[in-house]
């Protein structure tokens, strides 16, 4: 192996999902293992935390022996050890943080903290090597709602985000409260396939004042609402396939027209001609193929991650933190979990 190559070892644990991979240089992905515990979440309806934590011990060793076996290398060819340590679950994290500093001190090597927001946009550099800061980058997750300026590698301004609910949460109540279960996105994207988006007309917030926030509390409200009031009249939405769907499509419709409206004019009040969506709800095929009508109609460039690179996993991680290993940025050995890390901070 040549010796200027920069080998990094990525770990990501900050919710339900066990990661490691080994990216080259920033942008090749060597190997990406993930071990989902989806399966044992969907008992409870969504992530149990302290299960999460417990699994994430039982499962790490393994997952990074694989991810360095799969990449065909051993801990002697790699240059840095990068880690999650916030936004996130505090236990979820603490594994990770914990390994990876157990890696890094016992084999002298480099440790690099990364920020998980900062992870989900670096996922659009994997599959596209022409993309280069600056651009708009809408961020849309589980746990976060965010429309971004990337200025430089590591450099972001946040200029707008939820007020309440993440887009995915939101998608996540409904599925839940229309019989889908959880994880909801996925699942809302399938049945709106068959749904009709004008079936119910959901309300698309917007907040006075300032014009790239988002709130889907009202959406989420609204949608609980219907049901309510279909209940009242001996309906179940349930239970029937059709409504299933058109509550599906109607919701999705509404949540994501306010996530390409706001989007697009950012990018284009900023002057950014490239914009990169990121983050578990990158994944939804409404929201791809609106996005894609509206980037073409204003001339701006759209870039998505494959879906096994937006919802959470450890070569996006591995990728940010190449950018930040070059630019010298290091870790000692107290790096903490930080579950309300801010975007920026260091
Ligand atoms: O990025 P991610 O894996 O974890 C967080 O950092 O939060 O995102 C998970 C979220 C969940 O809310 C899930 O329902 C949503 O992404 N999601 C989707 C789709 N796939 C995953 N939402 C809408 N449509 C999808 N196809
Ligand atoms: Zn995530």
């Amino acid at each position: 192996m040549m010796t200027e190559d920069v080998l990094i070892l990525a770990i990501e644990s900050s919710c339900d999902e066990t990661a490691a991979a080994v990216v080259r240089n920033g942008r090749e992905v060597l190997s990406n293992v993930i071990s989902s515990q989806i399966a044992l979440h969907t008992l409870y309806g969504g992530v149990v935390p302290e299960i999460a934590s417990r699994k994430h011990i039982e499962k790490i060793n393994q997952v990074i022996e694989e991810a360095l076996s799969e990449a065909k290398v051993t801990l002697d060819d790699i240059t840095a050890i990068a880690v999650t340590y916030g936004p996130g679950l505090v236990g979820a994290l603490l594994v990770g943080v914990a390994e990876a500093k157990a890696i890094s001190f016992a084999r002298k090597l480099p440790l690099v903290g990364v920020h998980h927001i900062e992870g989900h946009i670096s996922a659009n550099y994997i599959e596209n090597p022409e993309l280069k800061p600056p651009f708009a980058s809408l961020v849309v997750s589980g746990g976060h709602t965010h429309l971004v300026i990337v200025k430089d590698y590591g450099e972001y301004e946040i200029i707008g985000r939820t007020r309440d609910d993440a887009v995915g949460e939101a998608f996540d109540k409904v599925a839940r409260a229309i019989g889908l279960g959880y994880p909801g996105g996925p699942k809302i994207d399938k049945a709106a396939k068959t749904g009709d988006i004008h079936a119910i007309e959901f309300p698309r917030a917007s907040i006075d004042g300032s014009e790239y926030d988002f709130s889907f509390s009202g959406v989420k409200s609204a949608v609980l609402n219907y049901i309510n009031s279909c209940a009242m009249k001996g309906i179940v939405v349930s239970e029937s396939e059709q409504m299933v769907s058109d509550v599906a499509a109607s919701f999705q419709a509404a949540a994501i027209e306010v996530l390409v409206d706001r989007a697009i004019k950012a990018t284009k009040a900023y002057g950014m001609d490239s914009l990169a969506i990121a983050g578990g709800v990158a994944s939804n095929s409404y929201l791809r193929s609106e996005m894609s009508k509206a980037c073409e109609a204003e001339g701006i460039k759209l870039y998505y991650p494959a879906p096994v690179f937006c919802t959470d996993n450890a070569a996006m991680i591995g990728v940010a933190a190449y950018y930040e290993y070059i630019k010298g940025v290091r870790h000692g050995l107290d790096l903490n979990a930080v579950p309300n890390l801010k975007l920026g901070e260091r």
